[in-house]
């Protein structure tokens, strides 16, 4: 039988399937049962900077005063309400956790300002999660804050929670660097011990005649992971890091591909709301049948088989690849 244990963050897993932040991390319930069905380890949904600083301002309502500000702005900004005050449950959970679970315990940090909320990094290690995932959702809005200002800002983040805790942290990444690789290099060498590939960027609608946004949440499906298994590819190969794939998991097979292109370990979160816990079960039973079609004994052995280590020169290399692709495209034949 093929061995699916693997190395992520430090810790041996026994696979490499986590569940990623999610809803699932809210119950103590749900977070055994994804653990009985199989999970290797779990991030908790996030705890917000909104929420901590209101928190620590006892400003609950500043975002508030700003929805009706103008008609045509009206839901424009999220309500107070989506962010409750609960700092201090969030560490009660993940003490509770702790004394429940026998696999990893993550939790997720987000924001996006350097401040007194980072802070909490410090409580949720002290609580007893085993590392931490620092969620870097970030959506520029401000013309006159260039792109070094903005990482600049993110790696001021990183840095103070590397220096406040001792337990590892991972940081999750946007799609959206004009260098990934550049960007990731310095968080590298700020200290962080690995990397997710990529947060999901939820992009509201608008309603055309009621002049309303519409934040409908859709799950993701399979679609979505080329984008990760090419940046998995990039970043593997140069840097020595531990590497998550999270967006578009909904398969054993999905997982192979993501170990290929060099992730320790996939995070699933769509799969898991949409069809239930027995998709963990599945998707491993999926991924060794994989492993032993293609001859491998373990994950060490494939993973990183599909990445651009072997690749002389990477840049021309994925130039050639994306002119090649356009110049396939078969018009239909005329009647
Ligand atoms: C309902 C829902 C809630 C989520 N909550 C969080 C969260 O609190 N923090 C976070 O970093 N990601 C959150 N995510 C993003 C997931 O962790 C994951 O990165 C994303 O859904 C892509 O994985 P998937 O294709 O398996 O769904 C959430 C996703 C969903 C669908």
């Amino acid at each position: 039988m093929p061995d699916l244990s693997t190395t992520w963050l430090g810790f041996p897993l026994k696979n490499p399937l986590v569940i990623g932040a999610s809803p699932v991390g809210k119950s103590i319930r749900s977070c055994l049962e994804a653990e009985e069905k199989g999970a290797a380890a779990i991030v908790l949904h996030s705890l917000f900077e909104e929420q901590l600083v209101h928190e620590q301002m006892g400003a609950h309502y500043y975002i508030d005063t700003l929805t009706d500000m103008d008609a045509e702005t009206r839901s424009v900004f999220p309500q107070s309400a989506i962010f409750p005050l609960d700092g201090a449950a969030y560490l009660r959970h993940i003490e509770k956790l702790k004394q429940k679970l026998t696999i990893p315990l993550i939790a997720s940090l987000n924001g996006t300002t350097p401040g007194g909320w980072l802070s909490y990094a410090k409580s949720m290690a002290s609580a007893g999660c085993d590392a931490l995932e620092l969620n870097l959702y970030e959506v520029a809005t401000d013309e006159q804050k260039s792109s070094q200002y903005l990482e600049d800002q993110q790696l001021e983040i990183v840095s103070s929670v590397i220096s406040a805790v001792s337990i590892p942290v991972n940081v999750k990444l946007s799609p959206f660097y004009t260098s990934l690789p550049y960007f990731v290099r310095r968080l590298y060498e700020c200290g962080v011990q690995g990397v997710s590939v990529f947060n999901r960027y939820y992009q509201s609608d608008i309603n055309p005649l009621t002049l309303e946004v519409d934040r409908h949440l859709h799950l993701s499906s399979s679609a979505e992971l080329p984008l990760r298994l090419h940046a998995l590819a990039i970043l593997s190969s140069k840097m020595g890091l531990f590497y998550a794939c999270t967006g578009g998991i909904h398969s054993g097979y999905d997982m192979a591909k993501a170990i290929l292109a060099g992730a320790h370990v996939t995070q699933v979160v769509s799969a898991v709301l949409a069809k239930g816990f027995s998709v963990i079960e599945k998707f491993l039973q999926e991924l060794k049948e994989y492993m032993l079609q293609m001859g491998y004994e373990s994950i060490h052995e494939m993973r990183g088989v599909m990445n651009l280590s072997s690749v002389a020169d990477p840049h021309s290399y994925e130039r050639l690849n994306y002119a090649q692709m356009l110049a396939a495209w078969k018009l239909p034949l005329s009647p």
